[in-house]
């Protein structure tokens, strides 16, 4: 079942460091661009900065690191911790690990994830340096349902950026963070407002 909810979605939002993407969506919420909460926000590194953003503006928090754990212990605690915040929408806004089938099956189409490509092009890490590498002249960034698979799940929107022949790394992964951090609030906005329709591997948009 995709997410939905008139009165806005409890969110948690699993992170593992900057938190930029997290940012925008407190930002969002804060200016009542979305009218979904972010009730919790988990990292698996404790010097996330993310976790301070939230903190900063009293969203509750929980670090469960994942270093020096097996990944089996570590999901075993992170499945508990999201069985009890029990949210409608997980937002993976740079989480460097890749959930275990059994937990992305019990939350089928609740689950979204921002991504600085235009999957299937280039998924998995340094999406940029594959796309400059790959010698594109158009990126962009993909927020997605997640599935089993590494960021291949059904597509719910994108953004393009070109691509300069003097970009580095640095420059274009700055100008994709900005089309991200839209593409995020645009896609939590579609899905509060029961815009997305998940159709097998497609989502259909209800505009
Ligand atoms: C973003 O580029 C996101 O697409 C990727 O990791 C980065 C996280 O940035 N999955 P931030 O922590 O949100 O600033």
């Amino acid at each position: 079942m995709a997410a939905t909810k008139t009165n806005g979605l409890s969110i948690a939002v699993l992170v593992s460091g900057r938190g930029t993407n997290l940012q925008s969506l407190l930002d969002a919420q804060a200016a009542g661009v979305i009218h979904s909460r972010i009730v919790s926000v988990i990292s698996n590194r404790e010097n996330a900065q993310a976790l301070e953003r939230a903190k900063k503006v009293g969203v509750s928090t929980q670090c469960i690191p994942s270093r020096g754990k097996s990944n089996q212990d570590f999901f075993l605690e992170l499945g508990k911790a999201l069985q009890e915040i029990n949210p409608d929408l997980i937002v993976l806004a740079g989480f460097m690990k890749i959930l275990p089938a059994d937990l992305i099956q019990s939350y089928t189409g609740q689950i979204i994830n921002i991504h600085p490509s235009l999957l299937p092009l280039f998924p998995g890490l340094n999406a940029q340096e594959q796309a400059l590498n790959a010698g594109v002249k158009v990126t962009g960034c993909t927020v997605h349902f997640v599935d089993v698979g590494c960021d291949t799940g059904p597509i719910i929107l994108q953004k393009t950026e070109p691509i300069f022949d003097n970009d580095t790394v640095a420059t274009l992964s700055k100008r994709l963070l900005a089309k991200e951090h839209a593409a995020l609030v645009e896609a939590v906005t579609l899905i509060e407002n029961d815009k997305v329709i998940l159709q097998g591997h497609r989502t259909l948009l209800r505009l």
